[in-house]
This record gives structure tokens, sequence and C-alpha cells, in this order.
């Protein structure tokens, strides 16, 4: 059975860019009111006005920086003081970083197991026994194609993509005979700041990549449909399941001759 949507309450981490903001999109055009946070709060305030003018819908915002644990809290603490129940969490919000070991940032591989693995467990352990309780709601975590094998010189990253596949497969089969569902989205390369942000500058130019709508109507209907996990597009299904028979070694090394590449070339462009 298809849940119900409308007049009902999501809450949307990262919706201030890319595929969290086309989620609130398309949730709205639902007309879920949302719950909006990420650091950039302006952008956070333009995309609820739009939506309200759009389809009328309600939005909270609250900005919050979600590697600090009182960022959290602060979240949650706020979203407890509203009147209605959540009946959607999309863990959205992540990033990767591309680099080798002698040039990795410790901290911000520990900042990123925080953002993917961290908040990602609390919010929907946070959400779903209420969920349970009433029978109602449910979550979609944001994975990737990258959490069906490593991928060397983003090792953190994948693992930590790996992490919410596993865990939202494994929840999806503790939820089997309620109404409330678990989604895990692996989205392959999208059209997003994402590979700016993560230091692989010319990888959109150089492949082909979906847009965040296409990646996000694919997630919300194999969501409706209580699917465990959701991989837009043919090609990137296909890259998971290659990597299913493939001698592990191999996977891995495949992978390596097309990171090892990007990885060279973000240390290039810093020397420069
Ligand atoms: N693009 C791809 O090819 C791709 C492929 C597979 C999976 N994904 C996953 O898709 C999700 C969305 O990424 P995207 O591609 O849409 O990239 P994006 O445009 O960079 O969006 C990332 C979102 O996460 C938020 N975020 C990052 N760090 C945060 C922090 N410390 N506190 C609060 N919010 C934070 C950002 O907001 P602020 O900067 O305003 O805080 C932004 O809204 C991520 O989990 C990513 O791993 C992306």
């Amino acid at each position: 059975m298809k849940p119900q949507l409308s007049d009902k309450w999501a809450l949307i981490t990262g919706a201030s860019s890319g595929i969290g903001e086309e989620f609130a999109n398309q949730l709205a055009a639902k007309g879920m009111h949302l719950i909006l946070t990420a650091r950039r709060e302006d952008r956070l305030q333009q995309l609820a006005e739009k939506l309200f003018q759009l389809h009328g819908t309600k939005t909270v915002v609250i900005p919050a920086d979600l590697i600090q644990p009182e960022g959290v809290e602060k979240l949650i603490k706020e979203i407890r003081s509203l009147p209605d129940p959540v009946t959607l969490v999309v863990n959205n919000a992540g990033f990767g970083e591309v680099s080798s070991i002698e040039n990795s940032d410790l901290q911000k591989l520990i900042d990123i197991v925080q953002v993917n693995i961290s908040v990602v467990t609390r919010l929907t352990y946070e959400f779903l026994p209420e969920m349970m309780a009433r029978n109602d709601g449910g979550v979609i975590n944001v994975s990737s194609v990258t959490a069906f094998q490593p991928v060397p010189y983003m090792g953190v990253y994948s693992a930590s993509k790996a992490y919410v596949l596993h865990l939202s497969e494994a929840l999806w089969a503790e939820l089997y005979e309620s109404d409330v569902r678990i989604t895990a989205l692996c989205p392959g390369p999208t059209k997003t700041e994402f590979f700016d942000k993560a230091g692989a500058t010319s990888w959109l130019s150089k492949n082909f990549a979906h847009t965040s709508s296409q990646v996000v109507s694919k997630a919300l209907q194999y969501y409706e449909s209580s699917h465990p996990f959701c991989i837009p597009g043919i090609k990137n299904w296909l890259l998971a399941l290659v990597t299913k028979f493939g001698r592990r070694r191999r996977v891995v090394w495949e992978a390596r001759k097309v990171f090892h590449k990007l990885a060279k070339e973000k240390q290039t462009e810093k020397v420069d």
C-alpha cells in the first residue's frame, strides 16, 4: 500500500543544495510540510519561500552543523518542540573527500564518519520507534553506488555508504511486518556540488551523471513501493551487480585505476 504523505511532515537533512533540495521540491509537490536543515540558512529560507508560493506547504528551517554533536542535539530539540510528528526522515546530508593516505586531512575523515554514519544512525533510531507505535512513516537513507565496493582514495566515504546500505537493509527486514518502511537510495554520479566539494572538480565534465530530479523521482517511487534499496539508472545497477560477481581484489583494483588519477589531479591542482 502506498504511504499517505500529503499534509504530513518530513525532515530532510542537507536540503540547501543538490539531492536534498530536490527531495524538498518533490515532497512539497506531494503536499508534505517540511523541516529543512543544513548549515546555509539563507538557501533554506529561500527554498521555504519558493515551496510556499508553489505548493502552499509549511516549512520549518533549522540551521545546524551536523559535524558538531551540539548541532545534532539542537536539531532534535527543536524538532521535539514542534506540535506535529515527523512521518518521513530523509537522511541526505553527507560529503566525501578524494585523497591519498599521506595527503588526507584526518579531521575531515572523522567528520565524514560523524555526518555520514553517526548522524544517520542517531536520526534513524530517534524517529523509528514512534513511527512503529503509530504504524505510519519511514526513512530514506541516502547511500551511494560506492556502497557496493571499496573505493581507493575515497575509502572512508565508500565505507560510510556501505554502512548506510547495510543498516537500512537490516532495518527493512526488521520492519517487514509493519507499515513503516525504510529505503536506502544508492545514486551513481549525480549533478550536484558533491564533486567540487570532494576535490574531484573535473569529474562531472568528463563523466555521465544523472540529475537530482531523476534520482529523487526514482527514490520516492521505490520508497512508496517499500523497496529496501534503490539504484537509479541501469548502468549503475549493472555496476553494482558486477561488483558482486567479480573477485574482490579485481573489483577494488579496477576502481583504483579511476580514483588514483583523480587523487593525482587533485594533488597537482594543490601544488599549482
Ligand atoms: N552527487 C553524487 O554524485 C552522489 C552520489 C551518491 C551519493 N550522494 C550522496 O547524496 C547526498 C547529498 O549530496 P549531494 O550530491 O546533493 O551534494 P551537495 O549538493 O554537496 O549536498 C550536500 C548537502 O549536505 C549538507 N551538509 C554537508 N555537510 C553538512 C554538515 N556538516 N552539517 C549539515 N549539513 C551538511 C550540505 O549543506 P550545507 O553545506 O549548507 O551545510 C548540502 O545541503 C550525500 O549524502 C552524498 O554522499 C551523492
